[in-house]
């Protein structure tokens, strides 16, 4: 296992259409246990293969409480095939747009089919915080950032944000450290 490195916007990869995997072979596993490490090691509870900047369709995650035993969950080919009319409200954030968080709306419950570990064809249903969370990591497989959720006036807000940073760092200015 080895960590990798997760790109930040505005990375253009975070928008590519990923392709799905063929088949979930000695590589594919690799690849998933390298995305939870780095998922754990960052802190997350979601990650895309995307934002290690590899465009398959394949997501983890682990939404279990801080507390208990570590269960991680990998999926491949992932598509929700049913969501609930309910709606649920989660302040979300994500790994490749680190430090901002903001109030999301999506449906509280989904179900959805994906390849497992071995690459078998499961099905799950899920609510709370998983639903949430596979939304959002799904979206990423779709080049869709939970920023797209926001109002346009909020989203172009952080892209401004992130672009201003990415180019004082290319600059060589350090963007943590205050001018005045
Ligand atoms: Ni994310």
């Amino acid at each position: 296992m080895s960590l990798r490195h997760i790109i930040t916007l505005p990375d253009p990869r975070l928008r590519l259409i990923c392709e799905p995997v063929a088949k979930v072979d000695a590589a594919i596993r690799d690849l998933m246990d390298d995305m939870l490490e780095t998922m754990y090691e960052a802190p997350g509870i979601g990650l895309a293969a995307i934002q290690i900047a590899v465009p398959k369709r394949i997501i983890v995650l682990d939404t279990s409480p801080k507390e208990g035993p570590p269960a991680p969950m990998v999926f491949a080919n992932p598509e929700i095939v049913w969501v609930s009319p309910e709606k649920r409200i989660y302040e979300e954030g994500c790994l490749s747009i680190p430090d901002y968080y903001e109030e999301v709306e999506r449906p509280e419950r989904i179900r959805i089919k994906f390849l497992d570990r071995e690459g078998s064809e499961k099905e799950l249903e899920a609510d709370g915080l998983l639903a949430t969370c596979l939304q959002h990591e799904v979206d990423h497989l779709n080049g869709v950032l939970f920023i797209d959720h926001l109002s346009r006036l909020k989203r172009s807000r952080v892209i401004k944000k992130f672009e201003k940073a990415a180019k004082m760092e290319a600059d060589g200015i350090d963007s943590d450290r205050p001018f005045a």
